[in-house]
């Protein structure tokens, strides 16, 4: 495994660093208010409170808060400043003259995430991955997580979280996938925001990122995506545009990547015109971690604070060469004085400044409830054939086969990568160094189905001998298997089971047809033996709590009830790049990566514009129980669509429902025949019903105008379709839609 050179020689050291990541520098005590610095006064808006405050401001005090260091120590060319938390992704010095507190980054979306430091000092709570999260399909959940995860990073010292992972899922091999929010704009976007909302609810900054377009780890550096602007902000843009209105984080986080011909990070499109301009956002944005590449062209493309400038850039841009830009008139006075003033905005919106973070106990016991409930409804019964699920308690002999399920459930790798309360579960396998190690959490699937079925005789194999593994399948009633795939940071994967885990599952359902396979994946992998297995169920990265969660859905203690916010393809032919673009071995190789080619059909839009069939569609999820869609109702009053349509629970337990609404325009027009316009998530008693009811944001149902820099929806005939995937929606009902123009800035449907 090539991990990036700029992180390599850091590791080795780090890992052996001594000191922990708890730091009694970040302690700082609130600042007094009086009346010589206005701009401690919380009654004020952050806006005014910036402006006061870069007033009293010297230039050096500016230039300090947009000039990141790195958190960590890193071999003998560079060294953690003192302030930083050990272990930590970055600090930036505060302004302790006028009461602005330093910055203390941590990552990330799962949880407080270490890039060093003594193991047992870096042990947090972790929540699943974002993709599990997000097959949740319930905002409330995600909010919930990422008011736990906030909460720690708080109580560790931390005041900005790195966290609010948004990038479509345009690569299903993408490493990182399993950071994200899946395939849709809608979905993403409000799963996101909920967390974000949770975080910052810590009176701490959540940073949403990597804006934009960094849909693939290979060639991360380099690649140019290219894409059109109508396709652009009709899909990754939008999900980006959802979140920050839903959440107003108090950063932005520019990717690595170029977006058609310019870093993310100097490009003055996508930070200029779409974010700040067309999208009025305020606060700051700050550069990936060695994602500035300029001073001049950086900083006037609205780059306003770099990141680890210190370790991980080829020079320091935003000190020296910004004071000689500055003098040479190639940046100007009134945009450093706004680079400082966006920080100092995030900061005071955020409520950090009056409320210090402060290291203090974690109530961990509280926090594993968080997690598990997450990991609980994120797992995805995705093939249930004769009811081999739930597991029946009279089941008397079970084998649990493979993938370390005696003792643990897999995580993610990279800079996300929580470490476990209680040790790794396993240790010697993957790679030792970043992006790894790779870590599974020591929460045992096969002991909490143990404690969930004490009447059972429940024998565990690794599946390193098949063979071996295959007898013990033959001879008992209900066969589990556990294969995994590790996703992580700097790499991409290919959408097959390594080790030869295809050919273990094969010859276990040879031996014996009832055989449930639970995946711990990133993200989509083809399934060859699907056929003949009975039931298959998506576990994602499960999280701190992950084992329990698993066993509780496959006990059938909860109902499953995620849904897949990813399409699962049956073939690699069927993406529109079946090819990954660059070359893992050549990382420097400037390449394009055609986005043109879907454009804005990201995902399921491209499966049902092509007509492929996938392997299990966006959406899709079984349930324990069954569930009728009636009475669908679609209005359009006042230009607004609003939809409304009963559910009913048929079965006879208690479930939970994700109904999914889906609009098309009969005469076409759009990237793709439907969108996911609508969703909600419901828990039903078996017999009762709910009304649910939604309105539409318009944007959804309309169309780039690049002429009126803004939306626009055609007149016309739409269908409204209502059901359990994007692929199973029988309810139909049709509405007519007036002509409607739709400013490029924030809507309030
Ligand atoms: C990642 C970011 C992360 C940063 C700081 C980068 O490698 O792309 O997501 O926040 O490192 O650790």
């Amino acid at each position: 495994m090539n991990r990036q050179s700029w992180r390599g020689p850091a590791l080795a050291l780090m890992l052996g660093a001594s000191a922990g990541v708890l730091a009694s520098t970040a302690c700082a005590q609130a600042p007094a208010a009086p009346a010589a610095r206005p701009w401690l006064d919380p009654k004020l808006d952050a806006d005014t409170r910036a402006d006061l405050a870069l007033k009293a401001m010297t230039q050096d005090e500016k230039l300090t808060v947009i000039f990141g260091f790195f958190g960590a120590d890193m071999g003998a060319k560079y060294k953690r400043v003192a302030e930083a938390l050990p272990g930590s992704a970055g600090y930036v010095p505060g302004v302790a003259r006028l009461g602005i507190p330093a910055q203390f980054q941590t990552d990330a979306g799962v949880g407080v995430a270490t890039q060093g430091g003594e193991p047992n000092k870096r042990e947090r709570t972790a929540l699943p991955s974002g993709m599990a999260t997000t097959a949740t399909w319930n905002p409330k959940l995600a909010q919930a997580g990422g008011a736990m995860i906030g909460a720690e990073a708080r109580a560790s010292g931390f005041n900005v979280m790195l966290a609010g992972g948004v990038n479509l899922v345009r690569e299903p091999r993408n490493g990182r996938n399993f950071e994200y929010g899946g395939e849709d704009p809608w979905l993403a976007g409000q799963m996101v925001g909920a967390q974000i909302k949770g975080i910052q609810s810590n009176a701490i900054v959540s940073t949403i990122k990597h804006y934009a377009l960094n849909a693939q780890e290979t060639g991360r550096f380099v690649l140019d995506a290219r894409i059109g602007e109508a396709d652009l902000r009709t899909s990754d843009l939008l999900a980006f545009q959802f979140a920050i209105e839903d959440s107003d984080p108090h950063s932005v986080m520019c990717a690595y990547n170029r977006v058609n011909g310019d870093y993310a990070c100097e490009n003055d499109f996508l930070l200029n015109k779409v974010l700040k301009q067309d999208w009025g956002y305020k606060s700051y944005v700050m550069s990936d971690w060695g994602a500035t590449h300029s001073g001049a062209k950086a900083i006037n493309a609205g780059l306003d604070q770099e990141s680890a400038g210190d370790a991980f850039d080829t020079q320091p841009f935003f000190k020296g060469p910004l004071k000689e830009a500055l003098a040479k008139g190639e940046i100007s006075q009134a945009r450093v004085d706004d680079m400082a003033r966006r920080v100092l905005r995030g900061l005071f919106a955020s409520g950090v400044v009056e409320k210090p973070v402060k290291i203090a106990p974690i109530d961990y016991a509280a926090h594993a409830k968080v997690t598990r409930a997450d990991a609980e409804e994120g797992v995805v019964l995705l093939k249930n054939d004769k009811g081999l699920l739930p597991l029946l308690s009279t089941a008397r002999k079970i084998a649990v086969i493979g993938g370390h399920a005696d003792v643990g459930v897999l995580s993610g790798g990279g800079s996300s990568q929580v470490y476990p309360i209680g040790g790794r579960a396993v240790q010697g396998e993957g790679p030792a160094s970043w992006p790894g190690p790779m870590i599974y959490f020591p929460s045992s699937p096969l002991k909490a189905l143990k404690a969930r079925l004490p009447g059972a005789d429940i024998q565990y194999a690794d599946g390193k001998d098949r063979a071996a593994a295959a007898k013990l399948a033959a001879a008992s009633d209900v066969v589990l298997v556990f294969a995994t795939q590790w996703n992580g940071e700097a790499f991409d994967s290919p959408l097959t089971l390594e080790n030869d885990q295809d050919a273990l599952i094969d010859a276990v359902a040879s031996a014996n047809a009832r055989t449930v396979v639970v995946l711990e994946t990133g993200g989509p992998v083809l399934m060859p033996w699907l056929p003949k297995v009975g039931a298959v169920v998506e576990a994602w990265y499960p999280g701190s709590e992950g084992g329990e969660a698993v066993a509780s859905v496959l006990t059938g203690a909860v109902d499953a009830s995620g849904r897949l916010p990813v399409t699962f393809p049956a073939a690699l032919d069927q993406l529109p790049r079946p090819v990954l673009d660059g070359d893992p071995k050549k990382p420097d190789d400037l390449f394009a990566v055609d986005y043109t080619i879907e454009g804005a059909a990201v995902g399921y839009k491209w499966f049902d514009k092509k007509g492929h069939q996938p392997l299990f569609a966006f959406g899709h999820g079984l349930s324990y129980t069954t569930f009728a869609y009636d009475n669908l109702k679609a209005e359009a009053k006042g230009g607004a669509l609003t939809v409304s349509f009963d559910v009913r629970n048929t079965g006879k337990r208690t479930g939970k429902a994700v109904p999914q609404v889906y609009v098309s325009p009969k005469a076409g027009g759009w990237e793709a025949p439907q969108r996911l316009a609508g969703f909600s998530k419901v828990e039903l008693a078996p017999g009762a019903t709910t009304k649910v009811s939604l309105t539409v944001d318009p944007r959804l149902l309309a169309t780039w105008d690049a002429k009126a820099h803004g939306w626009s929806v055609a007149a016309g005939a739409y269908t409204v379709a209502l059901g359990a995937s994007s692929r199973d929606t029988a309810a139909k009902a049709d509405v007519t839609l007036a002509a409607r123009s739709l400013p490029v800035g924030p809507i309030k449907p």
